[in-house]
């Protein structure tokens, strides 16, 4: 069996081969797209490419300044392309993200570009969402009274805690997350609007209707699933 990181990288670099010279990028984050930003920046080196990057997270961030890849901000200029990892994609290209609780900002930056590109490993394809957790991203003071609203919804909400920091983990916007189960998810749309309407919640993980292309890395090869 191949390492799923070896397919995590084979994306990576393929996604990295659709940026243009000139183009606007929007930079995902998590292990995935740590490799798309690696090689989007050997690329910007040696072929001089004259891209600039919108990170979604201090993670790409300190990504793409270290890779030699030239940011700027969502209030300079549009996005033509977005390329960002996922938790899970259905079979309608719906997506949860928010593993590493940058849904926020990726929201903004995905759902503002042209083209968002989506590049997982096989292991993410799924045909339905919601095995894995909803991330909520929660300013600290609603913590109780979210908790009780997702609850009414049907959801099992649970507060993410910090690994090597003690206590709750702390957004890039310095808020809390709440990873919330649900049975089922029938209807993303539905729900990712329900959640946001709660007070209290900043953005939920749930990413309906904006997947123009996922690149699937699978043993076999590469896979082009078009919306
Ligand atoms: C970050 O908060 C997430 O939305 C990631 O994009 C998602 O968790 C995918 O991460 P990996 O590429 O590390 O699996």
């Amino acid at each position: 069996m191949v390492d799923s990181n070896i397919l995590k990288e084979n994306v990576g670099k393929e996604a990295s081969e659709l940026i243009k010279d000139g183009q606007v990028v929007g930079l995902g984050t998590g292990s995935t797209t740590h490799h798309f930003i690696r090689y989007l920046g050997e690329r910007v080196r040696n072929e001089e490419l004259d891209i600039l990057g919108i990170p979604t997270s201090f993670q790409s961030l300190i990504l793409a300044r270290e890779s030699g890849i030239q940011l700027t901000t969502l209030d300079e200029y549009d996005i033509d392309i977005s390329v960002d990892g996922a938790d899970e994609v259905s079979p309608s290209l719906d997506l949860i993200k928010g593993g590493g609780a940058a849904h926020t900002i990726e929201k903004l930056v995905d759902s503002s570009a042209d083209e968002f590109v989506v590049i997982v490993d096989d292991s993410k394809m799924v045909n339905s969402l919601g095995a894995f957790p909803v991330p909520i991203e929660i300013i600290p003071e609603s913590l109780r009274l979210v908790k009780n609203a997702v609850s009414e919804m049907g959801g099992i909400p649970e507060l993410r805690m910090g690994i090597q920091k003690d206590g709750p983990v702390i957004t890039d916007n310095g808020n809390f997350v709440l990873d919330t189960k649900f049975d089922s998810i029938e209807n993303p749309y539905e729900l990712e609007i329900e959640l946001n309407t709660i007070p209290g919640v900043l953005e939920n993980g749930i990413f309906a209707g904006i997947t123009d292309k996922v690149i699937v890395g699978r043993e076999s090869g590469i896979d082009v699933i078009e919306k």
